[in-house]
């Protein structure tokens, strides 16, 4: 399969996506990889921060201790490639000036909001204080799932993966000796192996409601 594939629609992906636990080794092309890519950081951000970081792990010994470090789960090693989405809550501490010039070149903001945003990100952050980490993860999580139903809908099979040792995965792509550096999720992608069967969702009302927590959503 290649990117030539008709892509499914959103709601078809939605749906038609499992977590897949086995893959097949074969191979994604670079140039569906790509698209994989740029379809994941089209993901939106806070003050468009895109404050991720997206590792592709595709080096087999690199496939192998990233294996190990999420409890030798298989998907690791069989996939051809795995998204590591790890998160950089200080980001907006950071020289914000090739965002900020990018959103006014576009035309998406003018001078002023930019700079707003050059005072106002850096406060905000601040303020965050011990929920850098949480609101940098959150983008990312957005970020994986945007891989995810890209990746569903060109034809390829993804694992959201929480099962891991942060220490040992920020090891493994380098990043031990940063304490900014939050591992959000790791995702490999493929071609499945096997067929999945949807395990189900709870009953509406279980889970949504309306205006307050005690009112159950009948739909
Ligand atoms: C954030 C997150 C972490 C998960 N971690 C793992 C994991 O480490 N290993 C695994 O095999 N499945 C993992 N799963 C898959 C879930 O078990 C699966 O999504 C759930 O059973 C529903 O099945 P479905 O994805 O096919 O709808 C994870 C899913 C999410 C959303």
């Amino acid at each position: 399969m290649s990117s030539q594939v008709q892509p499914l629609d959103v709601p078809t992906a939605i749906l038609q996506r499992r977590s897949i636990k086995t893959f097949k080794t074969d191979p994604i092309s670079p140039e569906l990889l790509k698209q994989l890519v740029e379809l994941t950081i089209a993901a939106p951000s806070s003050f468009n921060l895109q404050d991720w970081r997206i590792i592709l792990i595709q080096d087999e010994a690199q496939k192998a201790a990233l294996a190990a470090a999420c409890w030798n789960q298989p998907q690791v090693v069989q996939a051809p490639v795995t998204f590591v989405f790890a998160a950089d809550g200080t980001d907006g501490l950071n020289d914000l000036t090739p965002i900020l010039k990018t959103g006014v070149e576009t035309g998406a903001w003018n001078e002023k909001t930019a700079e707003y945003f050059k005072s106002a990100v850096p406060q905000f952050t601040e303020g965050l204080a011990d929920k850098q980490r949480e609101y940098a993860v959150k983008d990312a999580m957005i970020a994986s799932t945007h891989l995810v139903l890209a990746a569903e809908s060109l034809g390829l099979s993804t694992c959201f993966m929480n099962g891991w040792m942060e220490d040992k995965v920020k090891e493994v792509i380098g990043a031990a000796d940063d304490p900014n550096l939050a591992i959000a999720v790791v995702v490999p992608v493929g071609y499945a192996a096997e067929p999945r069967l949807n395990p189900g969702r709870l009953p509406l009302g279980d889970r949504v409601f309306q205006e307050r927590v005690d009112t159950p959503y009948q739909g």
